[in-house]
């Protein structure tokens, strides 16, 4: 969408509403660095450059090899974290099985916000308000070839919805252009039933697609292989922060 043009348009053959959003929505966005694609023999000094670069929230992405097709860290991985970075919300991503198993480690270890695939949970209630009772903020993820409705049962007790817009699993994969139609819906969804969860929106965010992604309605955005896969962590994070911010038209 170009300038002020805000009646619907077609980009890749996928309808779009374009929302106007408020100055205030606009500061409301956040940029969760994801460490996936951090050096993790620099794991801390990379993460405090992102945050310092303006990441507000740190992603941090927990794969089992079963639920997703790759192994990446546990409990103590972020109970060090927290011990460099012991103010912002760490946003602990479960891509695993079972994962009431782990919630109170994780609790444990100094996650804030924990999220658990919709697919993973049979009890997705009960995994939810498990997490609540560990003091931590609950959240639910779609993968891109599950659909919104599916969360219709949830959405008045999450603290925020992830929309996979990658399949998970790994960093630097190629933005899902179908996940705006899923953010777009739960924002709807959300003004039509007075909710307040957020919508946060993970993989092949870049300069690319971060106009697309917060026009669309997410407020958090995760992005790992932007912010750490080349150049400099603060630019890279500045730099794409700024485009989100600034993609939108707003109104004061
Ligand atoms: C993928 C992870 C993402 C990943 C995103 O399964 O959930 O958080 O780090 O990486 P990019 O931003 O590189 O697509
Ligand atoms: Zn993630």
């Amino acid at each position: 969408m170009a300038g002020l043009n805000l009646g619907p348009y077609i980009h890749d053959g996928i309808l779009l509403l374009p929302r106007i959003i408020t100055r205030r929505e606009a500061t409301l966005i956040e940029l969760a660095p994801s460490v996936l694609s951090a050096n993790f023999a620099q794991l801390g000094a990379e993460a405090l450059a992102a945050i310092d670069g303006g990441g507000t929230v740190l992603h941090l992405d927990v794969m089992d090899g079963h639920f997703v097709p790759n192994l990446t860290i546990g409990p103590p991985v972020v109970a060090s974290l927290r011990k460099t970075i012991p103010k912002i919300p760490f946003d602990c991503h479960l891509m695993i099985e079972n994962p009431d198993d782990y919630v109170g480690a994780f609790a444990e270890a100094g996650a804030t916000w924990i999220s658990v695939h919709q697919e993973a949970c049979v009890h997705l209630n009960r995994t939810l308000h498990l997490i609540a009772s560990h003091n931590c903020e609950p959240a639910v993820v779609i993968n891109p070839a599950t659909p919104v409705h599916t969360l219709d049962e949830v959405l008045d007790i999450v603290h925020h919805v992830l929309v996979m817009s990658v399949n998970p699993g790994f960093g630097a994969q190629k933005f899902i252009r179908g996940s705006l139609h899923k953010i777009e819906a739960l924002v709807q969804i959300r003004e039509r039933r007075g909710l307040s969860f957020r919508i946060e929106v993970d993989g092949g965010v870049d300069l690319t697609t971060v106009g697309d992604v917060v026009r669309a309605g997410a407020d958090l955005l995760v992005a790992g292989n932007a912010v750490f896969g080349h150049g400099d962590i603060r630019e890279n994070a500045r730099k794409l922060l700024q485009s989100a911010r600034g993609a939108t038209a707003m109104r004061a």
